[in-house]
């Protein structure tokens, strides 16, 4: 069968392996990829829409709300979902998860000694409209120590998943906040091309912030071409 989708460019891809993230050394190929035939299994997936997604799910300040609002400083997030040529991706479901502001994940793989917030689930979604724009709120995530090296901590960031029309066209990457100095340190960050992985920062935005209210930062997605948004591997 002919391939439909066509592969990543690694011009503004991080490598499959990266030697400064511990971790792509054990999980990444020591050999040359071999292209497979894409078939239903990678054509199809499951569809969502707007009707799928529900009406608090794009708001982590109050998605999981328990006895009242999450500890820190509320971010509102919002971006276009782009192709190669400019034009918007409409109708994409968007996922994102982050740590709390104390920068500690509702996960039982995580044991940094940092504070749960019984307000704070970290995760949200929302479906792109038909400007390929998606929007959330949030609060600033907070940095987390994370073992890969002595003294190794994750910039702020938030996780985005992109589920797009199949299972093949799952992507996933991170967002950053401009100015982290952290992000000088940080072999994921790192891994990225010069040129191509400040894409992943995002930009704060007086107009996007809320008076009395929130934050703005906007981040858009790129997902072709030579202006594409690296991606996690
Ligand atoms: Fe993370």
């Amino acid at each position: 069968m002919r391939a439909i989708y066509t592969p990543r460019d690694w011009g503004s891809q991080p490598p499959l392996v990266f030697p400064a993230y511990k971790s792509t050394v054990r999980r990444g190929p020591s050999r040359p990829l071999v292209p497979i035939a894409q078939s239903l299994s990678e054509l199809t997936g499951p569809v969502y829409g707007h009707e799928d997604v529900g009406e608090l799910d794009h708001d982590l300040t109050r998605n999981a709300a328990g006895n009242g609002e999450p500890l820190g400083e509320r971010i509102v997030v919002t971006g276009r979902v782009l192709g190669e040529d400019g034009r918007a991706v409409p109708n994409t479901l968007i996922e994102i998860w982050q740590a709390n502001a104390a920068g500690r994940y509702v996960h039982v793989a995580d044991q940094h000694d940092a504070r749960l917030d019984p307000n704070f689930l970290g995760a949200g979604r929302c479906v792109t409209d038909d400007e390929g724009r998606y929007r959330f709120y949030s609060v600033k995530p907070g940095a987390y120590p994370w073992r890969n090296h002595h003294n190794a901590w994750r910039p702020n960031h938030i996780h985005f998943s992109l589920f797009g029309p199949s299972l093949a066209t799952r992507l996933v990457t991170q967002m950053y906040f401009p100015g982290d100095p952290l992000l000088d340190l940080d072999p994921i960050y790192q891994g990225a091309p010069e040129g191509a992985r400040e894409r992943m920062i995002a930009r704060f935005s007086i107009e996007m912030t809320e008076p009395e209210f929130a934050l703005g930062y906007i981040f858009d997605i790129v997902l072709r071409g030579r202006g594409a948004t690296p991606m996690e591997t």
